[in-house]
């Protein structure tokens, strides 16, 4: 199959970032073969008439939860995938909280198994102890060959420092990094929004800053002292932004992650009671989001991760406190931070592709990712006048938990082209 894409607004990837191009791209089998200003289209070529689009690599996505195996009453593998390209993503890396979880090479090899059907690349993530349960290392050498991209008990931390310790120095030869779910239990205790004047206001129980801070500054520790990699999962904290500062600053091996609801929501949010806003870590207040969105711009916050949480009506339509911590993010995340950092003029374009698809994919290792010749044919295209409401119920996830429903949004991936196939988008 071959794909000719005329006349896009081409952000082509380079060694030392992005650059602007108008022009073609041409697509033969599942490689970019040819990008250019009028390439001729071939016997058999597909069309897509881009003239007025952004033409860029595909997103990708260091943390989404897709529940297969255990919960595909939540969300699948394959629609999660499908959720995943309508969002303009190409690759994305599936959290290992399912049932059972993803801690040995059986469970990762059966989850690729189901990936080979689906719209897009999935790269497992590991757990980091077996069963998740915080008490024994998880099978890591099988996982690794699997190919999980890290290793991690996200959902819930691993609280016994010897054995983040121990995991961090076992994955160090391996270069892959333990992602932190950065949680203090007995600070987080039974709260379920951020402590502060909103929670008083509401009488909610609170989770706060420190709960995520100290376990930041813990890991860190143990990342220097095993000199490993350690990725810190969904940031929100200004005591975060600045423990990693500093620990880049001084040569620990940290990366990070922030989410597109950390990044334009506060626990504001919260006041309607909306069980859709509750989610793990919670919102934060404005200070936290303004220092999350300076280290995004300055590149300390390395990549955008959504976070796809899909939950069920069942579990979010009660009472906050005993509603599900999640929410789903695949579909909404680029036109979320086009409509509220990029619109505004707060970061452009090309570094918005820089930490939603060039950084996630050297951390995850994709090699073969991004806008040139002989690069994997995975590209998004994107109308960055499209204006349209977050509709949940007409979305792909599984699940529609999400706190934008009726929220009118521009700049909207129309057509996913991954690994050389029409993934997502009206095609002649
Ligand atoms: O809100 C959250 N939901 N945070 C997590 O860390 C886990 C996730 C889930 O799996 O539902």
């Amino acid at each position: 199959m071959s794909i000719l894409i005329k006349g896009g607004n081409l952000l082509l990837s380079n060694s030392d970032g992005h650059s602007w191009a108008r022009g073609d791209v041409r697509v033969a089998g599942s490689q970019i073969v040819a990008i250019g200003p009028n390439i001729e289209p071939q016997a058999g070529d597909m069309t897509i008439d881009a003239v007025g689009k952004m033409v860029a690599a595909g997103l990708v996505d260091t943390h989404a939860h897709l529940r297969e195996p255990g919960r595909e009453d939540q969300e699948t593998i394959a629609t999660g995938t499908k959720a995943a390209a309508a969002g303009g993503f190409t690759t994305i890396a599936c959290m290992p909280n399912t049932t059972p979880p993803l801690d040995s090479g059986a469970v990762a090899a059966a989850v690729l198994q189901l990936a080979k059907e689906a719209a897009i690349r999935v790269v497992p993530v590991g757990c980091v102890t077996k069963g998740r349960q915080g008490k024994e290392l998880a099978e890591i050498g099988e996982l690794v060959e699997a190919g999980v991209w890290g290793i991690t008990d996200d959902g819930n931390p691993v609280e016994d420092s010897e054995l983040m310790r121990r995991a961090l120095e076992y994955c160090r030869p391996f270069r892959i990094p333990v992602i932190s779910h950065a949680e203090d239990p007995r600070l987080m205790g039974q709260g379920v929004m951020h402590e502060g004047f909103i929670s008083t206001i509401l009488g909610l129980p609170g989770i706060p800053a420190e709960a995520e801070s100290v376990m930041v500054a813990r890991d860190i520790l143990l990342a220097k002292a095993t000199n490993s990699w350690l990725h810190v999962a969904h940031v929100s904290t200004s005591e975060s932004v600045e423990l990693i500062t500093r620990a880049k600053a001084k040569g620990v091996r940290v990366t990070c992650e922030a989410t597109p609801h950390h990044l334009v929501l506060t626990d504001e949010a919260v006041r309607g009671f909306d069980t859709n806003t509750k989610v793990n870590p919670p919102l934060r207040s404005r200070e936290h989001v303004q220092a999350l969105r300076v280290a995004l711009a300055d590149g300390t916050i390395d990549c955008i991760a959504t976070d796809h949480a899909p939950h069920t009506l069942e579990e979010k339509d009660c009472d906050y406190r005993q509603a599900a911590f999640g929410l789903i993010g695949l579909e909404t995340a680029l036109p979320l931070l086009i409509t509220h950092l990029v619109k505004p003029g707060f970061l452009d374009l090309p570094t918005l592709w820089d930490r939603m698809s060039a950084r996630p994919a050297r951390l995850m290792g994709l090699t073969d990712h991004g806008l040139a010749i002989g690069k994997r044919a995975d590209i998004t295209i994107v109308d960055l006048e499209l204006e349209k409401e977050v509709e949940p119920a007409k979305g792909f996830s599984r699940s529609q938990n999400t706190p934008f429903a009726g929220q009118r949004l521009i700049g909207w991936p129309v057509i996913t082209i991954a690994g050389g196939r029409v993934a997502f988008g009206e095609v002649e």
